[in-house]
């Protein structure tokens, strides 16, 4: 790997604990104003200052989020359909001149694997990497889930690993009970979960727990911490999971305590 590769990966992979909390925030490209993120201006500043990264798109990141930042930006570079189309129906949206000219630290787009456009996905993935090699860009794949899909560890192994021979450098997928070890295992690049829908607090803090216990390196979450009952606080309680290896019940303790003080 190159160095400025190598350089970019530190600033969301931490060197010193080997793990991520990745603040997912580009929901609205294809869902519009998602709760938690009606106003993103307002919801996420108090959130920066406890992720190691903002997963987000261009239009967000240029209109609501202060410049002088120091959070390192992920950039969402694909998109195309809404809610209401054909969700697989993905192509490149942002360019590698304006991921560099936004200052990215890495760009990140999904695939869908064994949905109807699967293959053009995949071949965007190629295609980005290709680019991304170039300005020493590291490349998030996610792994998008139709709903036809099951997410168990056959599918997200099958996906996870087209990703990094697709030459991912970062893996996005999802959290499954059963050998999600496996997935990891099948994976030679690192992967972060999503959370996925909201679920309760402890719920999603025992699903970060798990994957971390089963080698993901962190997570790149969203619903669940900005739909928080305190989104400061259970942001703060998935840290304690990823970087201090706290049990749930600690991380618990940590979210009704940041709760009950904000
Ligand atoms: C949407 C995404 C989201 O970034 C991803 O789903 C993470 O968010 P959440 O934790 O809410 O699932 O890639 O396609």
């Amino acid at each position: 790997m190159d160095w400025g590769m190598k350089n970019r990966l530190s600033k969301v992979i931490s060197p010193k604990t080997g793990k991520t909390v990745m603040l997912a925030v580009d929901h609205g490209y294809f869902q519009g104003p998602t709760t938690g993120l009606k106003t993103p201006k307002e919801s996420l500043a108090p959130l920066l200052p406890f992720a190691d990264s903002l997963f987000v798109t261009r239009g967000i990141l240029r209109n609501c989020i202060d410049a002088s930042t120091n959070i390192p930006i992920f950039l969402r570079v694909s998109g195309g359909p809404s809610v209401l189309g054909e969700l697989s129906n993905e192509d490149i949206t942002t360019s590698m001149k304006e991921a560099l000219r936004l200052n990215a630290v890495g760009v990140g787009l999904s695939i869908f694997v064994g949905a109807k456009n699967e293959d053009r996905t995949i071949s965007n993935l190629g295609r980005l990497v290709n680019e991304a090699e170039e300005y020493g860009i590291p490349v998030l794949a996610i792994t998008a889930v139709g709903k036809e899909m099951e997410r168990d560890a056959r599918y997200l192994g099958l996906a996870c690993r087209i990703a990094a021979e697709m030459g991912a450098h970062m893996v996005k997928t999802y959290y499954c009970k059963e050998d999600f070890k496996k997935v990891v295992d099948g994976c030679p690049v690192p992967i972060v979960i999503a959370g996925g829908k909201k679920i309760p607090e402890r719920d999603a803090l025992q699903m970060a727990r798990n994957a971390i216990d089963d080698g993901a390196v962190g997570v790149d979450m969203g619903r669940n911490i900005f739909q928080s009952e305190s989104p400061v606080g259970m942001i703060q309680a998935v840290r304690a999971i990823v970087h201090e290896n706290k049990s749930v019940d600690e991380a618990f303790k940590i979210f009704n305590e940041l709760k009950t003080k904000n």
